[in-house]
């Protein structure tokens, strides 16, 4: 609509991503949600709530403090000016960030390469905006893509090029037609975001073996990896993890975007950025693409809350800087969960071959295919009629194409609620299949 008066703005005069489907995902998606309190939310992806703690937190920040006087050195006051001062643009649990991942991913990274952030989700803007450097510049991403991606890929006018996902997680064939035809287009691929473990929304894993080629492909086809990894953790099975690509990366290929918001607090907002790839800095000398990123992130947050980064430092140095044994009851919770959720959907739609369904080996998602459109209406009707909520997928693909699936998070629920959540979902789907909405 126009503006009426003369300091009304006109939304045409702003920047083109605002409205855009992106964008407008998550408010409309959590609006939902709002209009029906009662309904049960298959569709969160936050971590559980009664495992959070405000005792905890005060813990963890007076860990974090001792670990600054007594481990570190800093004098009283210097630890004060640490914690509640303006502070260091890349963060000040670095050092801890370097040991975790050593520890818990075998990725070896100098801490100067790390910058923590405000949620992956900044790290995500501050490398899409670096990488942006012209007109003919897009992203590859594998798709169903995670739409903060997408929405920060477009606030810094990034087209995002999809390549298929497909069973194994990324489809390489695709990705390497999909670079070249990029380039035939006179475009230049500046990466290819990836979620090797237990995706969002697909809750696809890539194997090893494809690890492996996937680098080997980007080398090939000099592409940066961004690999983005907030799941990795939890898989339904114990046992050895597979290598994430960061690990696997000999030549600094990849950029590895890490959250603290589902291994320890979402509300802490910190998640961080492992940038090790070497740029010559404005005086000429090499340094890493973190210091770039830092650059950024100085004009746009200036930098993490130290309030944020202690709390989390603190967990991690409770835990000797593991995040595995520290989510013990968390990963339990979380597998057990989605072995309900997978056995559920199986007593429910067992008769009904049209209904199909994901049997991923770790994280929180589960896609549902169905045989008619899943859209935003009929997550109303399901909400208002029905009680239940879950995601649309056409969320996660950038185009308008008709999608008929919808995907179900275990993360913030119990077994029971996952209960009548199916029931309602059960009831949707069968009243659907017999023809259509009310
Ligand atoms: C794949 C993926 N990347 C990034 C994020 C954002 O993480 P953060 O909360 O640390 O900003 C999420 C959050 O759900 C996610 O699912």
């Amino acid at each position: 609509m126009a503006p009426t008066e003369p300091a009304d703005l006109d939304a045409a005069d702003l920047h083109p991503a605002l409205g855009d489907p992106a964008l407008t995902s998550m408010n409309f998606l959590n609006e939902v949600s709002e209009r029906y309190p009662t309904a049960v939310s298959l569709a969160a992806g936050r971590p559980y709530e009664e495992f959070l703690d405000v005792a905890a937190v005060h813990r963890h920040l007076d860990t974090f403090h001792r670990h600054l006087v007594d481990e570190l050195g800093h004098s009283a006051e210097q630890a004060r000016r640490l914690l509640l001062q303006y502070g260091r643009t890349k963060g000040i649990v670095h050092h801890l960030v370097a040991r975790n991942l050593a520890l818990d991913e075998g990725i070896t990274v100098d801490p100067e390469a790390v910058v923590v952030t405000v949620g992956c989700q900044e790290a995500m803007f501050l490398v899409l905006r670096a990488l942006r450097a012209g007109p003919t510049d897009v992203l590859l991403a594998v798709a169903p893509t995670y739409v903060g991606l997408t929405g920060a890929a477009r606030l810094v006018d990034l087209p995002v090029w999809p390549v298929a996902g497909g069973p194994s997680g990324v489809d390489l064939a695709d990705l390497r037609a999909q670079a070249r035809r990029a380039r035939d287009a006179g475009l230049r691929p500046r990466a290819c975001y990836v979620m090797p473990d237990f995706a969002n929304p697909s809750g696809v894993s890539i194997d090893v073996a494809d690890r492996q080629r996937l680098l080997t492909l980007a080398a090939e086809e000099d592409l940066l990896l961004l690999e983005d990894n907030p799941y990795g953790l939890f898989a339904v099975a114990d046992g050895p993890r597979p290598p994430t690509l960061k690990a696997l990366d000999t030549d600094r290929r990849v950029v590895y975007l890490g959250s603290f918001a589902k291994t320890v607090l979402p509300g802490a907002r910190v998640g961080y950025v492992v940038a090790d790839q070497r740029v010559a800095g404005p005086d000429g000398r090499l340094g890493p693409f973190a210091d770039q990123l830092a650059m950024i992130k100085s004009m746009v947050t200036v930098n993490t809350s130290p309030l944020a980064q202690a709390v989390i430092g603190g967990r991690l140095l409770e835990h000797g800087c593991s995040l595995v044994p520290a989510n013990t009851r968390e990963r339990a919770a979380y597998a057990r969960n989605l072995r309900h959720l997978v056995a559920g959907l199986a007593r429910r739609f067992a008769d009904r071959p049209e209904v199909r369904w994901t049997v991923p080996a770790g994280g929180f998602f589960v896609v549902v295919t169905v045989p008619f459109t899943v859209d935003d209406a009929l997550l109303d009707t399901s909400a208002r009629n029905y009680g239940v909520l879950w995601t649309p997928m056409a969320h996660f693909y950038d185009d308008t194409a008709p999608v008929r699936a919808l995907r179900l998070s275990v993360s913030a629920v119990t077994p029971e609620q996952i209960d009548v959540g199916l029931d309602r979902l059960a009831a949707l789907i069968t009243d659907e299949l017999l023809g259509g909405r009310s």
